[in-house]
């Protein structure tokens, strides 16, 4: 059984999507181990506590970054996390939190990564105009929004579109998305060649193992 850390600081659709996976036995072998927030009235929070999940703020406003990490990892250890998710997770965190659980935290991005990181990216992709946009999967490095891609969802961006509207539209696709790029790491039956994350039966033999 993986044991899922799950990261948020707001209203945490993805995180209850996620749940909702769980719950439905769409992502075998993964359990919730704990909900963690740096915002203590985080929304996210408290569905997760009326879901009986083991759920702590630990608040970051005002707190070195590296204080606050190391927190956090305590937290996340002493619930024995395998694979951490940021769902909405508002901070950048620390290259030793990253080193931590290398390739082991994901993140979900609502843009086509490389296209528009950082904050407002659907406003970014809108203002940019991007006629498709979507939402990315991805492993967490420690570059904002940059790490290996797992998986990628494109959604069309249409000319009556407000950042409002196609956030709504991406939204439910990231709620697919989530899931589906878990239920792939969970598997397992994966290698990264470069930045390219690769299905172990379509991986192309390596130099070490071709003959
Ligand atoms: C999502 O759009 C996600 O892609 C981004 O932050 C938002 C979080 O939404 N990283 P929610 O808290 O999961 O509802």
């Amino acid at each position: 059984m993986k044991r899922l850390g799950i990261l948020l600081s707001g209203r945490g659709s993805n995180f209850l999507a996620i749940a909702r996976a769980i719950r439905e036995q769409h992502l075998l072998g993964a359990k919730i181990a704990v909900v963690l927030s740096n915002v203590e009235d985080a929304p996210g929070l408290a569905s997760a506590r009326e879901l009986g999940l083991p759920a702590f703020a630990i608040p970051s406003a005002g707190r070195k970054r590296a204080d606050h990490d190391a927190e956090m990892l305590a937290r996340l250890h002493q619930h024995k996390v395998d694979l951490i998710c940021l769902a909405g997770y508002m901070r950048i965190i620390t290259p030793e939190f990253v080193r931590a659980f290398p390739n082991r935290i994901l993140n979900i991005h609502p843009s086509l990564l490389p296209a528009f990181p950082g904050l407002d990216a659907q406003r970014q992709a809108l203002e940019y105009g991007a006629k498709v946009s979507g939402c990315t999967v991805h492993f967490v490095d420690q570059e904002v929004d940059h790490g290996i891609i797992i998986l990628q969802k494109t959604v069309e961006v249409k000319e009556d579109d407000t950042v409002e509207t196609l956030s709504a539209r991406i939204l439910e696709h990231e709620h697919v998305a989530y899931s589906e790029a878990l239920a792939r790491v969970l598997s397992g039956e994966y290698i990264v060649q470069g930045r390219r994350y690769v299905h172990r039966d379509a991986a192309r033999p390596s130099r070490a193992t071709a003959r």
